[in-house]
């Protein structure tokens, strides 16, 4: 088995990151991480990274003069490691179309938000706030403009009247940590097709097949 090689771009905290390092530590799961770069230094998700043994670097974006000149450090970083997919997990800086442009469609994130509703910063209290009675997650490709591209995978989770923005996130993580790695192990398998810009996924159907609900499976993991 060909495993594709991945980097992981993190700011913080890493519990994404760990999803991806668990499910590549299985023999059958078809990607490894070579690369974990956090434009934070110190952050917890930097020791994830060291603990399973992976190169952890930091691109401090404060280094740099200018968006261009840290995402050339970005880059450079990235280059030395041949990397297939790099994965946005909980990656805190704006991203500009140069360096979005040369990665199109091997760069992807994670938003906890059914996009393209609740973009940006803060989705949870948005949800909160709007009365939506369900939420979730989407992976997604990166393109230029802020949380936005097309969709690969959703999960969606219900909002509780009482919920406040930490147990809304809370219920979003748990499905986060499990549609990341599927949507990885999509890439790798190569079932991912971008077509008008929606994502269709070999295998799975008509294109309502790629949104997959974790809630409808019973919770089994493929
Ligand atoms: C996650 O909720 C992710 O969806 C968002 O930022 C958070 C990162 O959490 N983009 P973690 O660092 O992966 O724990």
């Amino acid at each position: 088995m060909v495993r594709i090689k991945l980097a992981v771009l993190i700011s913080g905290r890493g519990s994404n990151l760990q999803s991806l390092i668990d499910a590549c530590a299985e023999e059958s799961f078809p990607a490894r991480i070579v690369q974990v770069i956090s434009n934070v230094p110190g952050v917890a998700g930097l020791g994830r990274a060291e603990a399973a043994g992976i190169p952890a670097a930091v691109v401090d974006h404060k280094a740099f003069e200018d968006r261009q000149s840290f995402e050339a450090g970005l880059n450079e970083a990235l280059e030395k490691s041949g990397v297939d997919l790099i994965c946005l997990a909980g990656f805190k800086r704006l991203l500009t179309d140069g360096f979005i442009n040369p990665w199109r469609d091997r760069l992807i994130n994670i938003h906890p938000s059914l996009l393209p509703a609740f973009k940006g910063v803060h989705a949870h209290e948005q949800v909160v706030e709007s009365g939506a009675r369900f939420s979730g997650c989407t992976v997604h490709f990166v393109r230029p403009d802020m949380d936005d591209g097309p969709v690969i995978i959703q999960a969606v989770v219900p909002v509780h009247g009482d919920d406040d923005a930490d147990a809304l996130a809370a219920r979003i993580l748990a499905q986060e940590h499990r549609i990341y790695p599927r949507a990885v192990r999509l890439f790798a398998e190569k079932r991912l097709r971008i077509a008008g810009g929606r994502v269709l996924i070999d295998g799975a159907g008509a294109p309502e097949g790629a949104l997959v609900n974790p809630c409808a499976d019973g919770g089994r993991r493929k």
